[in-house]
């Protein structure tokens, strides 16, 4: 009893006393495993009740301990805590931005947007009805072999989408019209890897379906896309071209006005560069769908975003946007 009132009573003003008093109770020489030692002095009859009383001293020891520990812990944490002159600026953190793609494709969606156009995604691992089949490309279309695909576990059912159309195919097959969608995605090509092209790259799809839409809106839209897009009247071309999936096809070329010649790789000598494919929906792939082709018109696109990125911030090879470098992905902190 005097053992106990003597640890009731203390308080540890510091570490140093805190030690001190684990040495004298708890510690290897200490008095609680010294009166442990008088066990063996105590008659049989009263060893129970004599080790009860002990064990219940040392907890109460123990205990005694952990609470002093506690009160100063917490006051060394307040101390540090109080020293701490809050009102200073922080160390700034480099908590990383967003990639050059995202960028691009967010600007392309909201331009589009502006347009009315709605987003839509569609999955990246797909049939080949949806890839090929519905887009007017029956199974030994020579047009397949424009687009090199990688099977699923070499088997023709699966196939990781070589273009976003089948985006398209799902959204018409939904059966609500009009439509007037914008579907970026990433798909896949079997191609050789080098600095203007790689195994997979990001498309931007667009589609609208509606009662007489014609190859003026087509144009028109995307003329008011690439001023949008670019910030400046940037002039356009089409050149006649050939896609299944729509009929009359075109490909859309920019003037090279855009990098001034600074190089973004991605520039022919011809003063002109390719951006997208589209041309006015074929009315097989609207029958495809269930959609009346007599009575209903489209136009569709679609663009590379890797070569609009590479346009628009002068990158020269396709694939930095892959390889994940800081000292790449920091320059576009704030662009956009
Ligand atoms: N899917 C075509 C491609 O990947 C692009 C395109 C889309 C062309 C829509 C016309 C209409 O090359």
């Amino acid at each position: 009893e005097e053992y106990k009132s003597e640890i009731a009573a203390f308080t540890a003003e510091n570490a140093d006393s805190l030690e001190a008093f684990r040495i004298k109770w708890l510690g290897t020489k200490g008095l609680v495993k010294a009166t442990m030692g008088e066990m063996k002095n105590v008659p049989n009859d009263q060893k129970k009740e004599f080790g009860q009383t002990l064990n219940a001293f040392k907890l109460f020891a123990e205990e005694k301990f952990d609470t002093e520990k506690q009160k100063i812990e917490a006051s060394a944490e307040a101390e540090v805590f109080g020293s701490i002159d809050w009102s200073l600026p922080g160390e700034p953190e480099f908590i990383g931005t967003r990639h050059p793609i995202s960028l691009v494709r967010n600007k392309v969606v909201d331009i589009f947007k502006r347009l009315g156009f709605a987003e839509a995604e569609g999955p990246e691992v797909e049939d080949d009805w949806h890839n090929f089949g519905a887009l007017n490309l029956p199974p030994d279309h020579p047009a397949r072999d424009m687009q090199d695909t990688f099977y699923v576990n070499q088997d023709p059912t699966w196939i990781l989408r070589t273009h976003t159309s089948n985006v398209q195919i799902r959204e018409m097959e939904k059966g609500k019209l009009p439509i007037r969608l914008i579907m970026p995605g990433r798909v896949y090509r079997n191609e050789t890897i080098s600095a203007r092209a790689h195994c997979f790259f990001h498309q931007v799809e667009g589609l609208y379906i509606a009662e007489n839409v014609s190859f003026a809106d087509l144009k028109q839209t995307l003329y008011f896309f690439v001023k949008e897009f670019f910030n400046q009247d940037v002039k356009i071309r089409f050149r006649p071209s050939y896609f299944p999936f729509t009929e009359p096809s075109a490909e859309m070329d920019i003037s090279c006005q855009i990098c001034g010649g600074k190089g973004c790789n991605v520039c022919k000598h011809t003063g002109w560069v390719e951006i997208l494919g589209c041309g006015m929906v074929h009315p097989n792939v609207l029958e495809n769908c269930g959609i009346d082709s007599t009575k209903y018109t489209g136009f569709a696109f679609g663009m590379g975003l890797e070569r609009l990125t590479m346009l628009k911030y002068q990158v020269k090879d396709l694939r930095l946007f892959s390889e994940n470098d800081v000292r790449f992905l920091k320059q576009f902190e704030g662009a956009l």
